[in-house]
């Protein structure tokens, strides 16, 4: 006898204000239109399987009339919100770095920290010793604790690899994570993080390993979706990083690079040039960037949880919004830079530091960040037929006040 599958269906009426509603909203949202956020009041929202059937006011909700094994949920004082997509994360690492953060506190920099083999190769050599389950445990837990929090769709970096043998350890990671999670996962090669110490010297024989030797077993085995280089001084150079992203298109990755964290190269304009689907970090920022972006559909991607740890600048996102450029907002989660995965923090931060509106910095964190991450067709709103994970807050008195109750958690459940 055939198993007869039930569908699980769930009725959510009563809803203060169902958000980012709406048959065929644009893919981006950029300049003034940021601003834009459509909130359907008094709403009901009926799901099956997790995919939208119906939404609408509470008026006109008779036509649910299937109430066999039918979940109702009622959002009296409540919001339901597309769950926010981090387009820029580093969630598969070894272990912490607390130690670093003490050094940070007595006066050692960013970039000093690094050079006295701290930083991104001491998340290296910790990754090296670790085994793959290990690594995957870890991950899995630190993605829990994001969908707690309201994060429905996580692009995850290699990177703390820095050898073939790691990081394709840290690739097979994240396969797995996509294969054991339901929500959607991105996965990005980014084997041009740092230059290892055996290499400081010769960074042509490093670059040919990720040439050569990474980017074939990566395309072999399918493990990445894009390609990124951490592009600054003492890590790669402009040219060094037009090379790499030049060979992972060769293979079908798609750019999204780190760049003008701390100082404007012309890393932008070229990997604009380069097709990138986005540009992130961008703490420094020339006219000359900006031009390239107002020519181009790449996506800016602040990420003022990092400006905010390492107390460096924050991104403009108003000099952005104002040259009608879109905004999108990450995470930038990872052990050195960003230990903090929580995007309600990050849409505090970007009102308070940064000065975006609530409305744009949701926009950022779900429009404009699926769009990041090649997700606008599924994520990032409510419509009729998707299947992005949604957020039923806790009562609260309006949606400003998610950015304003800061270090707050105002989640009562997610729909996954
Ligand atoms: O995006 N800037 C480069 N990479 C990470 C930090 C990595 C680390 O410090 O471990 C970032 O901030
Ligand atoms: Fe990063």
């Amino acid at each position: 006898m055939s198993k007869i599958r039930s569908m699980q269906k769930i009725l959510i009426k009563n809803i203060k204000g169902l958000v980012q509603v709406g048959e065929n909203l644009p893919q981006i949202r950029k300049g003034k239109d940021m601003q834009e956020l459509p909130i359907l009041e008094n709403a009901f929202l009926a799901l099956e399987d997790n995919e939208v059937i119906a939404y609408g006011s509470m008026s006109e909700w008779e036509g649910i009339t299937d109430w066999r094994e039918l979940e109702v949920v009622d959002a009296e004082g409540r919001y339901v919100l597309p769950a926010f997509c981090d387009a820029h994360t580093h969630t598969v690492f070894a272990r912490t770095r607390e130690e670093e953060f003490i050094d940070k506190i007595h006066g050692l920099g960013y970039e000093e920290i690094a050079a006295k083999g701290g930083g991104i190769l001491n998340s290296a050599r910790r990754l090296a010793e670790m085994s793959e389950d290990d690594l995957l445990q870890l991950a899995q837990i630190r993605i829990d604790k994001m969908i707690a929090c309201g994060t429905g769709a996580i692009e995850i970096k290699s990177g703390y690899g820095l050898s073939v043998e790691a990081e394709l350890k840290m690739l097979r990671v994240i396969k797995r994570l996509k294969e054991n999670n339901k929500i959607a996962i991105k996965a990005t090669f980014l084997g041009a993080h740092a230059f290892p110490t055996e290499y400081k010297e010769n960074h042509r024989a490093y670059i040919d390993l990720i040439i050569n030797e990474m980017l074939p077993k990566i395309a072999e085995e399918n493990l990445a979706n894009y390609i990124d280089v951490f592009c600054e001084r003492n890590y790669f150079s402009v040219e060094e990083m037009a090379e790499i992203l030049e060979a992972g298109k060769k293979i079908g990755l798609t750019p999204k690079v780190h760049v003008n964290q701390f100082s404007v190269l012309g890393g932008v304009v070229k990997a604009i040039e380069l097709g990138a689907l986005s540009v992130d970090h961008l703490e420094e920022l020339g006219d000359e960037d900006i031009v390239a972006l107002q020519n181009s559909t790449c996506m800016p991607t602040i990420l003022p949880g990092c400006s905010h740890f390492l107390g460096i600048p924050f991104g403009d996102a108003r000099r952005m919004i104002n040259a009608n450029l879109p905004v999108a907002l990450a995470s930038d989660f990872n052990p050195g830079s960003t230990p903090n995965y929580n995007l309600f923090t990050i849409w505090s931060l970007a009102c308070i530091k940064m000065k975006m509106t609530p409305e744009e910095a949701f926009n950022a964190l779900t429009i404009n960040a699926a769009f990041a991450m090649d997700l606008s067709a599924t994520h990032g709103r409510i419509c009729l037929g998707s299947k992005s994970p949604l957020i039923l807050t806790k009562e609260i008195p309006s949606l400003g006040y998610l950015p304003y109750s800061f270090g707050e958690l105002n989640v009562e459940r997610i729909f996954i």
